[in-house]
Parts: structure tokens; sequence; C-alpha cells
């Protein structure tokens, strides 16, 4: 720890220079720059649909899940208050090959990540641009994966009531990209140009300087928060609490229309809305006093924005019933378009454009910063620490993130993206809360942020206890349910009816997950581990429970292509390895 404090400090040999110039204020409007995004402007239709109303239990528990980790991000903050966030901490408390880990998962996080929103960006321009009468033509709005798959749908379905539904939904405008698009040699040219250039525009604004980067986010977030209350306010106006309860498949009234189950399923856009309050750390070289405001400004940010979501989705899902989602990218505006606010539906998609603006600023800042620490350590060339001489930011590292999220924008779609990002922050967050219980614990400072700690020796054991006594008793069929594989699925594929993702049963996530408490517990009573780090793995491992496993197969597979790009760099050059030599 005290060679990486070195390193990231003012005096350091490292590659610093960054202008220390945030403070608490800034920090916190920041988490929130990061956190209220694509997330509730987009994602939040589909949870709305899956979950029922029963989806605000999940942004309660995402909330739960996160104060956690947001606690273990605070710990690491205060003690390794250096730019590179949950791969640094990882670096610090469980070495090398994890930290790479971490910081080869966090790409999904910060750069892939910025797909989705940049997409999402781009679905509320051009609606806002039809609004006020200007169209784009569809081929330069909408992705080729999208336009493709709308097109092979519609090339299925043949009845006239079919084709006159898709008429009427957003696929039309897709098999119009596809149908009637530039062709060059076999190549459709579909791509959607307005999240290209926002990608372009704001990585020229983070090249530029964390300065104007700081007070471009600034005003947008003070917008954001007044809109989103607006929609709340209004919104609330026009609740009708029957659609809490709304009638579900069986004929009963039901908070959770499509059981915990259906709410489960949503966990990859309700987890998507929180990330963000960790990219907070990444600014730790530019803040004036980070030991102290970083964890406030990480703690702020996460109450603020955990507030709005539940009020949020209280709102949405009290205004109409939540059948109404399905496929809605802008839920927001829906709501003020079922009940005829046009003045709303145009303020929201304005607003939803600026929110979304600033999501992308932050994670934009956040990867280079991430990389520039991973050089030091000697697992990526050294010019990704290369710092600009005018403007202080890491040049070569920000064009290449710009890259990284540009290139993808021409051949991924949203839903891939949204996914791969959930499960691999996920992921991350677990390393980090298990990182601070490896951490030796610190006498408590005066002006820095200390974890309280709570002996878990007991209590985690008896609280793991008592969740399997009360599921025992109350939900009957659980554990069972949880351990019968599905034998058929083993059959189907024997005779070759089933692809091999069918086999494993999603339960296997819920047994690893029983397992693991089992085995945290066994170490809490032996080691006397702290209960909050505790917590935070268990609750981000439940969250993991509700992955599909395509998700799974295609997250283990690029920590696979991570490893073997490992072992021929960072390996052999890493400063760790040349120290060993030397
Ligand atoms: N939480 C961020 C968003 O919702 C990533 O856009």
């Amino acid at each position: 720890m005290e060679s990486i404090l070195k390193e990231g400090s003012d005096d350091g040999h490292g590659a610093t220079g960054l202008k220390r110039v945030l403070n608490v204020r800034d920090l916190t409007f920041f988490g929130i720059a990061a956190i209220i995004g694509a997330g509730s402007f987009s994602s939040l239709g589909d949870a709305c649909f899956k979950g029922g109303p029963g989806v605000v239990v999940l942004f309660i528990i995402c909330g739960i899940a996160c104060a956690f980790t947001a606690f273990c991000y605070s710990e690491f903050a205060s003690r390794i208050p250096v730019a590179g966030s949950a791969y640094t901490y990882a670096y610090a408390s469980f070495g090398e090959l994890f930290a790479w880990i971490i910081g080869w998962a966090l790409i999904m996080e910060y750069s892939i990540g910025n797909i989705y929103v940049a997409f999402s960006w781009s679905d509320y321009f051009t609606s806002f641009l039809h609004k006020v009468n200007v169209h784009m033509p569809d081929y330069l709005t909408c992705s080729y994966q999208e336009a493709k798959k709308a097109f092979l749908n519609y090339r299925e379905l043949t009845s006239p009531e079919q084709l006159e539904f898709l008429k009427n939904q957003a696929n039309a405008e897709l098999i119009n990209a596809w149908n009637n698009c530039p062709v060059a040699g076999s190549l459709k040219m579909i791509f959607d140009l307005p999240a290209l250039v926002i990608n372009v525009l704001i990585t020229t604004l983070v090249y530029i300087g964390i300065k104007e980067s700081r007070n471009f986010s600034n005003a947008m977030v003070i917008l954001k928060l007044a809109v989103v209350a607006l929609v709340i306010i209004v919104g609330a106006y026009y609740i009708n609490p029957d659609n809490w309860f709304p009638v579900n498949d069986a004929g009963v009234k039901n908070f959770m229309p499509n059981g915990f189950g259906g709410v489960m399923a949503a966990v990859s856009g309700v987890f998507f809305a929180y990330i963000g309050f960790d990219a907070v750390s990444v600014l730790a070289e530019e803040s004036k006093n980070p030991q102290r405001d970083l964890p406030r400004g990480m703690t702020y940010s996460l109450v603020i924005c955990t507030v709005v979501y539940i009020l949020l989705a209280l709102v949405l899902t009290g205004v109409v019933n939540y059948k109404q989602f399905e496929n809605v990218g802008d839920p927001l505006a829906k709501i003020f378009e079922v009940k005829n606010v046009g003045w709303m539906q145009l303020l929201v998609s304005v607003c939803a454009v600026i929110a979304m603006t600033s999501v992308l600023l932050v994670f934009q800042m956040g990867q280079p910063r991430i990389w520039m620490s991973m050089s030091r350590d000697g697992l990526l060339p050294p010019v990704f620490q290369r710092i600009h001489k005018k403007y202080k930011t890491p040049s070569f590292a920000t064009i290449l993130t710009g890259v990284v999220v540009g290139l993808p924008i021409l051949f991924t779609d949203k839903t891939f993206v949204l996914d791969f990002t959930s499960i691999a922050t996920l992921f991350a967050f677990v390393l980090v809360c298990g990182g601070v219980l490896l951490i030796p614990r610190k006498e408590k400072e005066a002006g820095r942020f200390n974890m309280p700690y709570i002996n878990a020796q007991f209590i985690f054991p008896l609280l793991i206890l008592a969740a399997i006594i009360i599921l025992a008793v109350w939900a009957p069929g659980y554990f069972s349910d949880i351990l019968n594989f599905n034998f058929s699925a083993n059959a189907d594929y024997a005779a070759n009816k089933v692809s091999f993702m069918d086999l494993a049963t999603p339960k296997i996530s819920l047994i690893i997950f029983w397992l693991s408490c089992i085995i945290l517990s066994i170490f809490a009573l032996v080691k006397k581990y702290s209960l909050i780090p505790l917590m935070g793995v268990a609750t981000c491992l439940y969250l993991l429970t509700g992955m599909t496993k395509s998700n799974w197969a295609w997250f283990l597979g690029w920590l696979l292509l991570g490893l073997v790009i490992y072992f021929f760099y960072g390996y052999k050059k890493s400063r760790l390895a040349n120290a060993e030599q030397g």
C-alpha cells in the first residue's frame, strides 16, 4: 500500500500531474452524473414490465447491496487514494493477477457500459428530433444488429395481424432501415450516427481537461435532478393506486404479478441504474482531500439516487399498468404519452439526453485513469501513462477509450451490452468487498473515513441460519426446487433437442450462492470478519444469481481472453515480475 500511495502522491515518480481541483460537492455531483442515466431513462421500462410494481423491492435490494459496497470502496479510497479504483484495491489486497482480472472486468463497466448509454442517448435524441419535426434516415439511427434482428423476425411473421402489430412498433423503423439503406458491395450501411457523434464529442471534452469537464458535468446534474423531480411530482398527480396491485395471469391482484422470479429477472436493468457511484473513486488524484471527500461523495450520491429510483419506480408503475412497458425504451416519456401531457414528453426527452451525456462523460473519464494505474504497475504498456502537457489529461488512454466505445457501436446491440456490463460490475464489487476482508484493520484516524468494525463472528452465521430457516418454513418448495436438477433437459440434450446452454439450470447459481454463504459463515466465525464487507459480498453474490446462463458464458469467455493477454504481456513485463528478476 505504501508504494502504491507514493506513486499516486504529488511528489511520486509515477505519471502523476493531474490537477487537484475537486471538492466534496463536485464528487457528489460526479456520482449523480454517473448514476442517473440510461438505467432510469431507458432500462427501467423493461424492468417494470418484468417485475411489475414489485420492481421497487429490487431497487431496494440493489440499493442495499450498493450501500455495503460503497462502504468498502470508501474504506479503500481513504486508505489508497489513487486513481485506479477497484483495480488498485485488488492490487493491494489480492495481488497482481486478481488486480488484472478486475481491471479487465472494469473495461465492461466503463467502456462497454457506455455503449449502452450511447445507444440510449441516440434513441432519446432522435425521438426529440422527431418531436421538433427533424427526421434522420432510419438507417442512420439504429444499430445494424437491431435492424437485422427485426428484419428476421418480420420475415418469419406472416399473418396480417402480426404485420399490423409490427407496423405500430419501433420495429417498423428498424425494418425500414434494413430495406432502404445504401449498400456497399454486400454490406448494408446501417449504423447509429448520433451514438457515434456523441462518443466523439465526449472523448474530445475529456481530452481537453478535467476542469472543463467538471463545470459541464455540474451544470448537467442540476438540470437533470430538477427534471427528474418534476417527473415524480407531475407523475404522482396521475397515480392510480390500483395499478400497484395489478391482476396477474392467475387472476389474483398482486404487487409482484410475475412473482419474485419476475422481479429478479429485471436485475441487469435495475443494477445498471446504480452503476456509477464507484466511478467517483477514480477521481482520487484530482480531488483536494480524497481521504475525506471520496467516501462522502460516494455515499451522498448513492443515497440521493436510491431515493430518486424508488420514487420513480413507484410513480411509473402507479400511473399505468406495468404491462404497458413492454418493449418501451423511453418509459418516463411513455407515462406522459399515455396521459397526454405533451409538454412533459418533450421535457423528458431533452432531460434524458442531458442525463445520459453526463453518464458518458464520467465513465469516459474513468476508463483512462484505470488504465493509467494498470500501466504504472507494468500490466499495460507505458504509453497508457502519457499525460498531455497542456491539458494534463491521460491523452493516449483517453483516445483509446473513445475507440473502444466507438467501434462496437457499429456492430453490437443494446441488450447484449447491458447484461455484460451488469455482470462484470457485480463481479468487481464482490472482489472489492472481499478485498476489504483481507486487508489488516487500522486504528481510527480523524478527518478520514473509518469503516465501523462490527464483529460478524456470530451475527453473520446467525443471519444465514435465520434466512435458511425462514425460507424453509415460509417457502417450503424453495430448497427442493434449487436442488432439483433439470433431468428432462439432459434427456433432450442427449436427443439433440436442446443446446448445451439449456443444460445447466438457473438454480446452479443459487446453489453456489448458498454454499458461498455457508463458507463465508465459517470464515466469519474463525477470523472474526467485519460485518459490512461480508454483507457486501453476500448481497452482490445474490444479485449475480439473477444473471442468465448466456451472460455467464460470455463473461467467462471475456475473462479467459483477459487471462491470455495477461500471460502474454503483464506476467512477464509487470513491475513485480521485474522486481523478482532484478
Ligand atoms: N447508472 C448509469 C446509467 O444508468 C450507468 O446510465
